[in-house]
């Protein structure tokens, strides 16, 4: 069997090659201090966040993209591939994905996380060209294909052409840092406390960053900062929009440095096709046409985008052979056990 992880600051996701995803969780993993004992992974985990007793500890082994916690990550890779294949002894091939401007060390962690977790083969993707795979889009030809992935702890912009990167950037803020934003706009604007979890659900239900008419309101719970009680307010997406829009901003700069830094043949080519968005933060409201009227590219959102990323894994495996051959900057690397 051979499969396809997406292995996301926020996500983790694996496909089969040859089928679709399989398994679709939040990075989470609760264990019990004591015992060392895993208590839940995934979503079971997730509604553990900010709930769960002193003596059990709820972790996300990645930050910006890559692996912080090495053992919780080796733990929760291993957890999901065994929800998946159930227990038996085989040795899949595995394509991982990693973001654009991983370093060696960070790689290594990956790699080593994926034998860990029983890999006979492990295979590197890097996020953008698994980005336009699972997108649909033939990356093998002689033409520039600009990709945006926006996921939880990274942004990865590239060019690609003939399955290869030409040119790419990696920033470190996505969606984490956005809803970390919302956090701080709630105390400074409303002297509210709102959780992780609230501010991400807010954000969700919100942003509106092209056109916000306060048409969108929801409310949220926090802490009062000047009583200490429980409180509760009505968002609306204005506040939503004051919130996040520096974030966003800075977003675009990074879109449009990129672009300035393309060779002709391919701008040219991008401006034709246009810039396509994936990724969970990719369904931000109006993120693409902000994102058109400030590059004058035409921007669209891949279909279903937070599970491309997942997919072109999988299907990395039917074209590895023109993708991990020959050329300039490889962008599938092997290693075998
Ligand atoms: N409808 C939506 N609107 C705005 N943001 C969203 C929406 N749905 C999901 N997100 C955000 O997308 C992010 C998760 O996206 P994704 O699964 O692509 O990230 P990831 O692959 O886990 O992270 P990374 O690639 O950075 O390691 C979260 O920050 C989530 O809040
Ligand atoms: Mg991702």
């Amino acid at each position: 069997m051979d499969i396809g992880i997406d292995l996301g600051t926020a996500n983790i996701m694996i496909a089969i090659a040859g089928k679709d995803i399989v398994f679709y969780e939040p990075s989470v993993i609760a264990f019990n201090k004591n015992s060392e004992d895993i208590t839940a992974i995934g979503m079971d985990a997730y509604r553990m966040i900010g709930r769960a007793p002193g003596n059990i500890a709820v972790v996300r082994p990645l930050c910006d993209g890559v692996i912080s916690d090495y053992d919780m990550a080796d733990t929760l890779i291993r957890e999901c591939i065994q929800r998946v294949t159930g227990r038996q002894l085989f040795m899949p091939r595995i394509v991982i994905c990693v973001p654009s401007l991983v370093t060696d060390v960070e790689a290594r962690a990956v790699i080593d996380a994926a034998r860990e977790a029983g890999a006979r083969k492990v295979y590197l993707i890097e996020e953008p060209v698994a980005a336009l795979l699972g997108a649909g889009v033939d990356i093998s030809k002689a033409r520039g294909r600009m990709v945006v992935d926006i996921g939880g702890g990274t942004t990865d912009i590239a060019v690609l052409s003939m399955n290869g990167i030409v040119i790419k950037n990696s920033v470190k803020l996505a969606g984490n840092k956005i809803d970390a934003a919302v956090m701080r706009y709630v105390m400074t604007r409303y002297r509210v406390q709102i959780g992780e979890r609230t501010a991400e659900n807010a954000k969700i239900s919100l942003a509106e960053v092209f056109s916000p008419d306060g048409s969108r309101k929801m409310e949220v719970k926090g802490i009062d900062q000047v009583t200490g009680l429980p409180a509760r307010l009505e968002l609306t997406d204005y506040d939503m929009y004051k919130a996040i829009i520096d974030s966003i901003n800075e977003l675009v700069e990074a879109v449009k440095e990129l672009l300035e830094k393309t060779p002709p043949e391919l701008s040219a080519d991008i401006h034709d096709d246009g810039i396509l968005l994936t990724g969970g933060g990719a369904l931000i409201g109006g993120l693409d046409k902000l994102i058109a009227k400030e590059t004058g590219v035409k921007t669209s959102v891949a279909k279903d985008p937070i599970r491309c990323v997942a997919r072109g894994t999988a299907k990395a495996f039917e074209c590895m052979d023109s993708l991990a051959s020959g050329f300039e900057r490889v962008s599938l690397y092997g290693y075998e056990r």
